[in-house]
């Protein structure tokens, strides 16, 4: 890694670092009151760490059979709890029915369609409700024959069903692999046939910023793709349960779709939790890195559920008053550990809302907050620089007193949007919490907890409980404070990623291959004079485009797949917005001309391949590209090409160094 280039980009932050300790009214009621508090409990829990793990594991969670051993751990290999057994669904659901909490709202929903200044559907589940809707719906999967160990994807809009899809699944022991609506008929395609997934739960549509989402469609088209050798992709998929829920013209095919509504009529609404294995695989979910196709990251039952409640509860300081908003979609990660499993298996109130953020107007996020009375907001760098953007006057117009805690995630945090979220949203008054974490990580690992730690703006701050992160250079040795390196994590934690699905070569490559021993994330970090950890951003061929992670190696996949076109080389830029923007060097075949046309088409393309979520910012042709005599893409040269920035460094080694004047902007 180019550490001296990462070092230089963060010291810009220096003389803008502002500290803000947390309000004496806050950490009078907090769970962690001081950063002594803090300190304490941390040493305890990295130098004894099985002792720490079990206390909580204890307290947490409810468990139908006691494990006989806390962590069983050779590199990269970790399990935790072993031999102990619990169920997810019931510490989520079954748990809170003895107490008050069962007529509380777990679920708060709001639909996008909004009419003239109303706001459109609202739906609130309680415990009790949504402990209901998960046996019948878990029934169903049995009805189906799904059993232990099956997989079944889930792709479906914002709606509460997500939450009692994912519930119904971890309650018979079957693994869920949720995909983002975001995602094309190929990526659901490649998951099925990755996972050999048995039944797609998914809807008829889903409302995004006004129109539908053709769900049910891409799922018919995934289900009949074609591999190279003209054998279906997804060809294990037995069952596809589709949801109403746009009313919108859809194909149903005979023997194969099933109604939701239909199928929760024909069974009953008692279905005991099947006890699991602490080790019993929960759920696939699938990201990018730096080769190949997407990973599926693999996340077991016990040590995930744990590290889902505990930070749910400490780093957002849950209560039982609280209606807390995570906006995260649950086809991420975030909305796996802080829509659903979190917030649930703490009791809290889960705020979920199906929509875009500027559906009708710029003021859809602060009229929730005001109407719902949320008073926990946790959303993405992105959408508050989105915020920004269309101005003050939209948060002005509604009382957002109600919050009392902001949080971020996905994605380093710029001071100004930092400053702006603490000012114009939380009023001054509110805590930040910069939460840095990642899939692989199943919950936070470093952030500041809102009653203890002073925040910076743009630093995730420290280590959360258990957590052992360092920061080194390419050998592994620590590297000196306010040097740049990488990140790593030197001791297991309960929630991490037990594997790759179907690949355990690829795991152990890409994660504990770089530093001996140790988890490498992928990320650039340096640690201030205060031991804060500040992240820089992925060191490794992936991109954060709006908070979504994006391999370049799969847009490249993309792109080639172009009949037209010869050669890609994918690099980030720079990006206001959206943090980092997603420029395409592309070369053609011979006789192709290169022209706008072919910039749609090849957008498209990826499109059709990825989702239009990983579509180019900026597409650029040229006669070839830029390598090393071994035949190597200078992709260190293409990023500064693309940024628009002088080219630094030895160019010699460039195989046609001509190339440079030629490689054409589409913004010409
Ligand atoms: O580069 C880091 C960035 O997002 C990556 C993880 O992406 P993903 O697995 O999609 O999970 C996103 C939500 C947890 C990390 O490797 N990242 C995440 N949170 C932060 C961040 N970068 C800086 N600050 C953060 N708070």
């Amino acid at each position: 890694m180019d550490s001296k280039a990462k070092t230089a980009n963060i010291s810009s932050f220096q003389h803008e670092e502002r500290v803000f300790p947390p309000a004496a009214e806050f950490s009078a009621t907090a769970h962690i009151k001081s950063m002594a508090q803090y300190r304490k409990l941390y040493r305890q829990s990295v130098t004894d760490p099985e002792t720490f793990w079990a206390g909580q594991a204890e307290r947490e969670l409810v468990w139908t059979k006691p494990w006989k051993k806390v962590l069983q751990w050779k590199v990269p290999s970790a399990k935790w709890f072993v031999g102990g057994k619990l169920n997810v669904s019931a510490n989520c659901l079954d748990r809170h029915l003895a107490s008050p909490t069962a007529n509380q709202a777990a679920i708060i929903w709001e639909g996008e369609p909004a009419g003239a200044g109303i706001h459109g559907e609202q739906r609130t589940l309680t415990y009790r409700q949504l402990h209901r809707e998960v046996c019948l719906f878990a029934n169903v999967l049995k009805r189906h024959g799904l059993k232990k160990g099956d997989r079944v994807i889930i792709y479906l809009p914002m709606v509460p069903e997500a939450a009692i899809a994912m519930l119904a699944c971890t309650r018979i022991g079957v693994v869920h692999s949720v995909v983002f609506g975001g995602f094309s008929a190929q990526s659901v395609a490649d998951r099925i046939a990755d996972c050999q997934a048995r039944m797609v739960i998914t809807s008829d549509g889903g409302f995004r910023r006004g129109t539908v989402v053709q769900l049910k469609k891409n799922v018919d088209d995934a289900l009949a793709l074609k591999d190279a050798h003209g054998e279906l992709l997804a060809k294990t998929i037995e069952k596809v349960v589709i949801l109403r829920r746009a009313n919108n013209d859809i194909r149903v095919v005979e023997g194969r779709d099933i109604w939701w509504h239909r199928e929760v009529e024909q069974v009953s609404a008692d279905c005991p939790a099947e006890p699991m294995d602490s080790e019993a695989p929960l759920f696939i979910l699938y990201t990018s890195g730096s080769t190949g196709k997407p990973k599926g990251i693999l996340h077991t039952t016990g040590g995930y559920l744990l590290t889902a409640k505990l930070t749910t509860k400490y780093v957002f300081d849950l209560r039982p008053t609280d209606v807390y908003w995570c906006t995260a979609d649950v086809g991420w990660v975030t909305g796996h550990s802080y829509v659903v499993y979190g917030p649930l298996a703490n009791g809290a109130t889960s705020f979920m809302y199906e929509g875009a953020p500027n559906h009708p107007e710029p003021d859809r996020f602060w009229r929730i907050v005001a109407q719902y009375g949320v008073t926990i907001l946790y959303t993405a760098p992105t959408a508050i620089r989105a915020f920004m953007k269309w101005g003050e006057q939209w948060p002005k117009k509604h009382d957002l007193s109600s919050l009392r805690l902001l949080g971020t995630v996905g994605e380093p945090i710029n001071p100004e949007a930092w400053m702006w979220y603490h000012e114009v949203i939380g009023g001054k008054r509110c805590p930040i919490v910069d939460t840095w974490w990642q899939t692989e990580t199943g919950g936070i690992m470093i952030t500041p907890l809102p009653g203890a730690t002073p925040t910076k703006p743009g630093t995730a701050t420290l280590p959360f409980f258990g957590i052992v992160p360092e920061v080194v250079d390419d050998q592994g040795r620590p590297v000196p404070r306010l040097s740049g390196g990488k990140l790593v994590i030197r001791q297991p934690w309960p929630g991490m990623l037990r594997g790759i699905w179907g690949d355990m070569d690829r795991y152990q490559a890409t994660y504990w291959n770089e530093v001996k021993g140790s988890y490498f994330t992928g990320d650039g970090c340096r640690q201030d004079k205060d031991g804060y950890f500040w992240i820089v951003g992925r060191i490794d061929d992936v991109l954060n485009v709006a908070g979504h992670r994006i391999g370049t190696a799969e847009v490249e996949s993309a792109l080639v797949s172009h009949h037209e076109v010869a050669e890609a080389a994918v690099v980030g830029r720079p990006d206001e917005l959206k943090g980092q923007a997603l420029v395409a060097f592309v070369t053609v075949k011979t006789g192709v001309v290169a022209d706008q046309k072919l910039r749609e088409a090849l957008r498209q393309q990826v499109a059709r391949e990825i989702g239009p979520v990983a579509k180019p910012d900026d597409i650029r042709f040229a006669e070839s590209l830029p390598k090393t005599r071994s035949g190597k893409i200078m992709r260190r040269l293409l990023k500064q090409v693309a940024a628009g920035t002088e080219i630094k460094g030895d160019t010699t080694t460039l195989e046609d160094f001509s190339v440079l004047a030629r490689l054409g902007s589409s913004e010409e």
